[in-house]
């Protein structure tokens, strides 16, 4: 049977190659509370790949919350926002987030996923263009499949290219969507000037501020608070998955906008809603973002600190401006065997290979928490100048 759908399963054997030598980096086993050290596999590590910025996920208050939303309202809402699945939390969480980021309204989604999905695919209709910077996250290109317009990508962060698809398709609605803090490559948008463009050509700016959210900006507002230009996104994304310690997504943006999209975007109409538990814990991990800005110092001091010692060392960091810092591995195969030299020392990283970054430029990305201690920041820098120096990465 040459034409089985099952032939490629059948043929796909990467994984089990990697296992075979021990490389496979992926589904481990985290037996422990998501913190800085964790337990894998029945062994401790210490994280440098999690999103979990604010250190929020394991918070008393947090999971308290939690608690007390599942014993309020059970463990689901058996239905999509669009019927019976919204509560008076889901709507309570939306009219706090919208204040936090200053914009109309805030619509709240099951994942940050589903958020961009729905938003991009109801706001890009039909003749309309969706422009797109060539490294914003999956999620966003998932929105335009799911969408009846056109995608255009421009190079990453290059403004010049920008204005180029802008021109090709000035007359057209368009819709410019970047990723606020890039989620590989740790670098900021260049808000000012997609701003600028998009006025000139009359386009909007959508921005995905997942890993931006509760990490730049003053009070933790994101890339317009960042830039001190809040007014000049039209629409904000936001995961709850990273500094909101849960899971969920926000879009947020003028009344009308908020209003069209809860009455089209696919991802709220034709799924469950966020489970009780979840928004309970975005709650109060919203009022801890706002409450305890010293989290958001510590976690930029640490952001600062490794990513000096790390281009001293003589790692090349790209152009990361955040609490990613992705360190240039080489190939694949070199991405694989650091990851598990770090493991056997003692720290759970990530690798990044093709097709997610470029062929030869893999990357082992690493992020940080207000939470690594000194002694955890000291422990990651002399591992991975261990090993760096035994892969000949670093001279
Ligand atoms: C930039 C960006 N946008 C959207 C998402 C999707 O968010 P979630 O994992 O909460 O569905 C992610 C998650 O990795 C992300 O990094």
């Amino acid at each position: 049977m040459n034409f089985d759908i099952f032939g490629k399963c059948f043929n796909f054997k990467a994984a089990t190659e990697l296992k075979k030598i021990g490389f496979y980096p992926y589904f481990h086993k985290v037996e422990s509370v998501q913190g800085p050290e964790i337990i894998v596999d029945g062994k401790k590590k210490i994280v440098v790949c999690s999103n979990n910025y604010l250190g929020l996920a394991n918070h008393p208050k947090v999971i308290e919350a939690s608690i007390t939303a599942a014993k309020k309202y059970g463990t689901s809402c058996t239905g999509s926002r669009f019927l019976n699945g919204t509560n008076d939390l889901h709507e309570k969480v939306e009219k706090k987030f919208a204040k936090f980021v200053g914009k109309e309204e805030a619509l709240l989604f099951t994942t940050g996923h589903h958020s961009n999905l729905g938003a991009i695919s109801s706001l890009v209709g039909k003749n309309e263009v969706l422009i797109t910077d060539r490294l914003d996250h999956a999620s966003i290109i998932d929105g335009c499949r799911l969408s009846f317009g056109e995608m255009a990508r421009f190079r990453h962060n290059d403004m010049a290219d920008l204005e180029r698809q802008l021109i090709k398709y000035q007359g057209r609605g368009m819709l410019i969507v970047v990723d606020g803090v890039f989620s590989m490559e740790g670098d900021i948008a260049n808000l000012p000037e997609i701003s600028r463009l998009a006025k000139k050509y009359e386009a909007r700016v959508f921005v995905d501020e997942a890993h931006s959210l509760g990490v730049i900006g003053e009070n933790g507002k994101g890339t317009g608070e960042y830039f001190n230009m809040e007014e000049d996104i039209d629409v904000l994304m936001a995961t709850a998955s990273k500094s909101l310690a849960s899971i969920g997504g926000f879009i947020a943006s003028k009344s009308e906008v908020i209003d069209f999209i809860k009455h089209s975007a696919r991802t709220m109409i034709f799924t469950a809603s966020l489970p009780p538990a979840c928004v309970g814990a975005i709650d109060a991990a919203l009022d801890l973002v706002i409450a305890e800005p010293e989290r958001r110092t510590r976690l930029i001091e640490t952001s600062k600190k490794m990513r000096s010692a790390f281009k001293s060392m003589g790692y090349n960091t790209g152009h990361s401006q955040s609490p990613i810092i992705p360190l240039t591995v080489g190939s694949d195969f070199s991405a694989f065997k650091m990851w598990k030299m770090l493991f056997d020392e003692g720290i759970f990283a990530s690798p990044v290979v093709t097709p997610a970054v470029p062929e030869g430029n893999s990357i082992v990305r690493t992020s940080y928490m207000a939470t690594h201690s000194d002694d955890n920041l000291n422990f990651i820098l002399e591992k991975f100048k261990k090993v760096g120096k035994q892969l000949g990465i670093l001279g």
